[in-house]
């Protein structure tokens, strides 16, 4: 059973620049909405009941954004605005379902999702990077489904431009599940062109063995000086761990980059 999930949201986003000079880029606003809370809802609707954000003292603002529901409630005692009302029900929901820890030096993914470590409770857990969203259909909710199906580890992917792999983890495959899954054989981070054994990326969502903790603990720093999820995923499959890869059917907004993210607001507001 997946019940909760984890968000690593410690990041600089040195990518929006200037954008997140002072701002969290997870609250900038894609369509009228902040972009975590596009996440939100995808795994809430999936089923998740608890949601781990990482967060650093830099981006405390997230904390705050998601326990602002008593400012909510003084202005609704004044003013029966039913726009805001909603707005602090929709508060209200998220804020009972988050629990925040931190990671205030950005030492990388892997190191983010080993700060989860005491409060994974069962033995997988879904993991969603926020700079990727995928609309129209819940990816999430799909990989919970295939976990389901295979009990073992799941990570969504995608078919990118061979020029661009060294922005992502790049997979090999091995066997083929049907037409949309298939058993991966050795993921990579960030290779070069020359280096990439396929152009099927790792797109942000995971489902994961909690004895990933184990290799996290162990993983020495890899690309750019950090701890990189993928380096502890590719020591796990060689330690016989099965991972599926799986091609998810949503629209993917790349929402970590700056033309991504000024497109991702255009794309949204045509669904
Ligand atoms: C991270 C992962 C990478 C993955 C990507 C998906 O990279 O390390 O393997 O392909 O997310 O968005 P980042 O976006 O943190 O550079």
């Amino acid at each position: 059973m997946i019940k909760q999930a984890i968000i690593p949201l410690a990041g600089l986003g040195t990518r929006l620049l200037p954008l997140t000079s002072v701002f969290a880029k997870e609250l900038l606003p894609i369509n009228g909405k902040p972009g975590i809370e596009y996440i939100l809802d995808e795994c809430i609707e999936a089923g998740v009941n608890e949601i781990i954000f990482i967060i650093s003292k830099k981006k405390e603002m997230i904390k705050k954004y998601f326990h602002n529901d008593k400012f909510y409630k003084s202005l609704i005692k004044n003013k029966k605005d039913p726009r805001i009302i909603k707005e602090y029900k929709k508060i209200l929901k998220y804020k009972k379902k988050i629990k925040f820890v931190y990671q205030n030096t950005p030492l990388g993914t892997g190191d983010a999702v080993l700060r989860t470590k005491k409060f994974i409770k069962n033995d997988y857990f879904l993991m969603l990077l926020p700079d990727d969203l995928i609309m129209k259909k819940n990816c999430s909710k799909d990989m919970i489904k295939l976990h389901k199906k295979y009990k073992v580890s799941i990570m969504a992917s995608m078919r990118v431009n061979k020029k661009n792999v060294n922005r992502w983890g790049i997979y090999s495959l091995s066997k083929k599940l049907d037409k949309d899954n298939f058993i991966i054989s050795d993921v990579i981070e960030k290779p070069s062109t020359n280096e990439a054994p396929s152009n099927n990326a790792v797109i942000g969502r995971y489902i994961l063995n909690k004895k990933i903790f184990k290799f996290l603990k162990k993983q020495k720093k890899g690309k750019g000086g950090e701890i990189h999820i993928t380096d502890s995923i590719k020591a796990m499959i060689e330690n016989k761990f099965i991972f599926i890869g799986h091609k998810f059917l949503g629209k993917y907004l790349d929402c970590g980059s700056m033309n991504g993210y000024i497109k991702s607001t255009l794309e949204i507001s045509k669904l």
